[in-house]
């Protein structure tokens, strides 16, 4: 770990970084830029910000060349004068602070873009702050980076990570993909990245947005109708093998539902059209055709 006067330097603070005017003072500020914190908070997790973004010097929107440390913990002249007594805005779902509050400080300088819709999504509603995956602090947060940052997401959502594990599966420990490639976790529709799934889907799968000459409705609805976009136990991340995947919506009682024989099911009789493998031998086209007799999918 550096020092804190060749940290400062190396990342340009060594003129003692003091935008404070007397009017910030009026209004609660403490003089002196990060190093009169510095003072007293010289460990890791503290210094750790000075190497993060926070910091870029010569940014002028950055909090290191506006009120430093107190441009989110809050004017904390009261804090300096008397520490034990009386704390800065802290941070973190434990603070007396509200999480509104709190998130409102971040959103100060970053309500735009991805977080437009931060105030509607499911997050904000379930009472997250933005300090339950960003650990501000840290120079390598977990949740920035594509190695790590499903590990965040799976301390809430469990059952995710056992869908990931299934046999079928998008290739997340893998390494190809990550939540944030379908998932804006700050906001919009089902905090997914385009507006509806199957655009989501198409943003990898293009193929599969047609125009097809014969459309398959059920595609063109949701591709989750027969697919678990992160894991399946059935191949290919269907939710159901088929027969049973398409007999949900497809009468199973002539072809094309005619059951096996051998099922040991009360009705079942020798079928003239079904293979073993099941629809999908024949109906290969199943998100849709473009062949003049595709009508049936089967082509
Ligand atoms: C004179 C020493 C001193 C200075 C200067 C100082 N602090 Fe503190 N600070 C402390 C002490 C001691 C505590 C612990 C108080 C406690 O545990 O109740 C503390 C607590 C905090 C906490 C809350 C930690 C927690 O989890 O409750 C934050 C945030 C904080 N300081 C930020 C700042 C900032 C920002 C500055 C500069 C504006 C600053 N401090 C300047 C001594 C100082
Ligand atoms: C961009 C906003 C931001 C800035 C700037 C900032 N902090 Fe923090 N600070 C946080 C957040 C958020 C937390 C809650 C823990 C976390 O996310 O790492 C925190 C936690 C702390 C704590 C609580 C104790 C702990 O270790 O968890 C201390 C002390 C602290 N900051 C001191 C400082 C000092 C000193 C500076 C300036 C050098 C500073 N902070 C600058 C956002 C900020
Ligand atoms: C005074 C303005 C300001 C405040 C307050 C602020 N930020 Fe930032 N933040 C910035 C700037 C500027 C950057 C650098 C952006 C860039 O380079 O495009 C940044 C970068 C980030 C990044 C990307 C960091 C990285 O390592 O790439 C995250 C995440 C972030 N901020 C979250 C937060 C959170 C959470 C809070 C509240 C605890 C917060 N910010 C408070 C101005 C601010
Ligand atoms: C549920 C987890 C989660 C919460 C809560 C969260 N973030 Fe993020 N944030 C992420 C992830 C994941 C990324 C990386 C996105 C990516 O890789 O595309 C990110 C990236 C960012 C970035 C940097 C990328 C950019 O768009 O420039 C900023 C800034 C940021 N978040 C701010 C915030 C603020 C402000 C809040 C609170 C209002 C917040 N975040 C709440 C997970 C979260
Ligand atoms: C601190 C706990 C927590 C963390 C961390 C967290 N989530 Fe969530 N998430 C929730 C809660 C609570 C809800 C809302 C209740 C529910 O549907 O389970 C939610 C809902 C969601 C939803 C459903 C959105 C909707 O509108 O239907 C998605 C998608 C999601 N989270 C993705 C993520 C991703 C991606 C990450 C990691 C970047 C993440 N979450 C991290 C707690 C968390
Ligand atoms: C290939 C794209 C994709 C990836 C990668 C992905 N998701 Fe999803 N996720 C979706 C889609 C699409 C939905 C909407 C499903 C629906 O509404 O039927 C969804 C729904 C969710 C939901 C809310 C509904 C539910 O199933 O509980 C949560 C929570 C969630 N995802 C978390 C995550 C987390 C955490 C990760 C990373 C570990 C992740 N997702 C990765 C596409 C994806
Ligand atoms: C970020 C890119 C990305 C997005 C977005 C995406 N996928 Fe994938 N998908 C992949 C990758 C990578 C694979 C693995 C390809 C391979 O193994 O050749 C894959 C494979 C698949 C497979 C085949 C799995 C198997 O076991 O053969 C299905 C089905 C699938 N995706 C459906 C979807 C659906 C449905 C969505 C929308 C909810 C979606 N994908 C969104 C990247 C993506
Ligand atoms: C009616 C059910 C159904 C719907 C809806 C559906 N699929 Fe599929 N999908 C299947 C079946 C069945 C397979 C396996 C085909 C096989 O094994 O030959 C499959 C296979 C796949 C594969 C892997 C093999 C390939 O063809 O590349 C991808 C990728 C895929 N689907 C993406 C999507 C996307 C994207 C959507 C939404 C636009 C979607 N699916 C909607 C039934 C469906
Ligand atoms: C969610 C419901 C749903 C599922 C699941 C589903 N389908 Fe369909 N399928 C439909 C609808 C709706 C139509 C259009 C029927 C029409 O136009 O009369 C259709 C049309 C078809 C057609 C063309 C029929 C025609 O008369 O044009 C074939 C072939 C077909 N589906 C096969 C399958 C196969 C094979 C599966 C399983 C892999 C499957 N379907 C799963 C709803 C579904
Ligand atoms: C041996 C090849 C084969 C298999 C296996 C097969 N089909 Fe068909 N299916 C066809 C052909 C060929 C047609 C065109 C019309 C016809 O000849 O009856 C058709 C027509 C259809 C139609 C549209 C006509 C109608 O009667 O509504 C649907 C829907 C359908 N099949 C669904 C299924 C489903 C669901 C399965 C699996 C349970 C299945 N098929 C298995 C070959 C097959």
């Amino acid at each position: 770990m550096l020092s804190v006067p060749v940290l400062l330097s190396v990342i340009g603070l060594s003129r003692a970084a003091d935008p404070a005017t007397d009017a910030d003072e009026g209004a609660g500020y403490v003089q002196g830029g990060a190093q009169t914190c510095l003072l007293c908070h010289k460990d890791q997790h503290a210094l750790g910000i000075l190497q993060t973004p926070h910091f870029t010097s010569g940014d002028p929107r950055s909090p290191g060349e506006q009120h430093a440390c107190q441009s989110c913990h809050g004017p904390a002249s009261a804090h300096v004068a008397n520490p034990l007594q009386v704390k800065p805005l802290v941070f973190g779902t434990q603070s007396t602070t509200p999480v509104d509050q709190q998130n409102t400080v971040c959103l100060g300088c970053h309500e735009s873009g991805e977080r437009n819709d931060w105030h509607a999504s499911s997050h904000a509603g379930a009472g997250l702050a933005c300090t339950s995956c960003h650990d501000i602090h840290d120079p390598h947060q977990a949740v920035l980076s594509r190695a790590t940052q499903a590990g965040v997401c799976f301390d809430c959502h469990l059952d995710k990570r056992q869908a990931f594990r299934r046999r079928s599966h998008h290739p997340l420990e893998e390494g190809l993909v990550s939540c944030p490639d379908c998932h804006n976790p700050h906001g919009g529709f089902g905090q997914l990245r385009a507006d509806a799934i199957n655009d989501t889907c198409f943003l990898c799968h293009a193929e599969k947005r047609g125009p097809f000459l014969w459309e398959h409705p059920p595609v063109a609805d949701s591709c989750t109708n027969c697919h678990d976009p992160h894991g399946s136990v059935q191949p290919t991340l269907l939710q159901q093998r088929p027969p049973f995947l398409c007999q949900q919506c497809h009468s199973n009682n002539y072809h094309p539902g005619t059951l096996y024989s051998g099922t040991g099911l009360p009705d079942a009789v020798p079928a003239n059209k079904l293979l073993a493998g099941g629809c999908i031998n024949c109906h290969s086209q199943v998100h849709g055709s473009n062949h003049p007799s595709g009508n049936f999918l089967t082509r």
